[in-house]
């Protein structure tokens, strides 16, 4: 098989190394030549853990390039992945999907003998027949079909996502196209990893409804912390007593900041379009929408009221990224949090062990310091807002020597409340 990723953002990255990865031969195309030089060179122009040794692996064993010629890329391809970004268009929320379409338009130019032409970009219903009528401006229905495969990888587990899914969601009714799908998929058999088919709208919904259901769960436990809070209860217990009903289930129940990243934020926001636009009103979306925006200036408020004022008081902040093991800042939980910290006059310190140089650009006069211990030093407060490994055993007993006051606000629940409570610590958690 010859597949052909055009793309080579994170998700086209990922999906491209692991096809290789399970023995087809794989070319990944991106417009920027700066980006595939880098790849050509053996960089990774972004954080995944895992990810340039596969690349390494699989370029030296012939099934994997990269390159900037599309059309020379497509001539004997099997399935071409449409894998480009889908940005939230500016002030309305709908996915912005010129790139999908520019994306598609170029394939049409150069596509030759029967091609399936996949999108893997999060992209809204309908998105596939709008592909399907640019391609087929060109083209004979017969040459090609469009098939929906939307992707479910976590940054930072992305790799064990791919080789590991729960399950593959292939949205098409082309006997043609299912068979490609299934040969590209086929090493998961082994795990039987179930291969859905389903008609392409409900595929493309299908990725929406899972982000939008995940976004809820954690939006739904946020606010059962709050309440713990007003109640005396804790959070923890609530969500292990709720989540062994495996009607339930346990995972993404837990308690933060409120949730961040390129996907749920987006994603969420683009549902409620495409619920307006089809005039339904998805109200439990909303409110998750409404309710994860107010989270994160609440956690801002939470810092402030523990410590009395922040008006000129230094702030060491742990964990930037909106979550471990990515350098993505984006929608990260840490933005508007610090923006409000400093709002109220609070000096900023902080520290990431990857996404120190994409905060610079989201964030203004943060200092940043070499290490955890580093970050803290004469500060007024610890703030621990992204859980990496690292910060999990930071001895505490340095922590109190190294801070002025030893104040600790933990919003991802990483330290026993009796353990805080021993050393003296002035410790608050989230729903706890
Ligand atoms: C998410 C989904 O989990 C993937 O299945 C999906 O493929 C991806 O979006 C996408 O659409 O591309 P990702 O954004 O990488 O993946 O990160 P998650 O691990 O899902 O975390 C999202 C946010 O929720 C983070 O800010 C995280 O801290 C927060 N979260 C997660 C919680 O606050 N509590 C939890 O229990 C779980």
């Amino acid at each position: 098989m010859l597949v052909v990723m055009v793309g080579t953002g994170y998700v086209g990255l990922v999906s491209g190394v692991c096809f290789a990865e399970f023995g087809h031969d794989v070319i990944c195309v991106d417009k920027d030549p700066a980006k595939i030089q880098t790849l050509k060179d053996g960089g990774i122009p972004i954080f995944e853990p895992g990810l340039q040794d596969l690349v390494k692996k699989n370029v030296e064993a012939g099934r994997l390039s990269f390159s900037t010629d599309l059309p020379s890329a497509m001539e004997n391809a099997d399935a071409v992945f449409i894998a480009v970004g889908t940005p939230s268009r500016r002030g309305d929320g709908f996915a912005d999907l010129t790139y999908v379409y520019a994306a598609a338009e170029e394939i049409a130019e150069h596509m030759n003998g029967f091609t399936v032409v996949v999108t893997k970009s999060t992209v809204p219903v309908g998105t596939g027949d709008e592909v399907e009528r640019i391609i087929g401006k060109k083209h004979n229905p017969e040459n090609f079909a469009v098939v929906s495969n939307p992707e479910f990888l976590r940054e930072g587990a992305a790799i064990n996502d791919f080789k590991h899914p729960d399950r593959v969601v292939v949205g098409t009714q082309n006997e043609q196209a299912k068979e490609v799908m299934r040969d590209l998929y086929r090493p998961l058999y082994i795990n039987e990893t179930p291969i859905l088919f389903t008609e392409r709208r409900t595929s493309e919904l299908i990725k929406y409804a899972g982000n939008a259901f995940l976004a809820t769960k954690i939006t739904f436990i946020n606010e059962m912390a709050d309440l713990c809070e007003a109640v005396g209860a804790d959070v923890q217990q609530v969500a292990r007593g709720i989540g062994l009903d495996k009607r339930i289930g346990s995972k993404f129940l837990h308690a933060g900041p409120g949730y961040g990243g390129s996907c749920f934020p987006k994603d969420t926001v683009a549902l409620v379009r495409t619920g307006d636009e089809a005039d339904v009103n998805l109200s439990i979306v909303k409110s998750v929408v409404d309710a994860n925006d107010r989270r994160k200036i609440r956690m801002a408020k939470k810092i402030i009221d523990h410590l009395g004022s922040v008006d000129g008081k230094t702030i060491a902040v742990l964990g930037l990224a909106f979550k471990p093991n990515t350098d993505d800042m984006r929608d990260a939980p840490s933005i508007t949090i610090i923006s409000m910290l400093q709002k109220n006059g609070a000096i900023i310190r902080a520290y990431d062990p990857e996404s120190m140089v994409e905060a610079r650009k989201s964030l203004d006069n943060v200092s940043y310091a070499e290490n955890a211990y580093d970050c803290m030093e004469g500060a007024d407060a610890l703030v621990i807002i992204t859980e990496w490994d690292e910060f999990r055993a930071l001895d505490m007993n340095r922590v109190k020597s190294l801070l002025t006051e030893p104040n600790v606000i933990d919003l991802r629940n990483i330290y026993p409340l009796y353990d805080m409570k021993t050393l003296g610590i002035k410790y608050i958690s989230v729903g706890r």
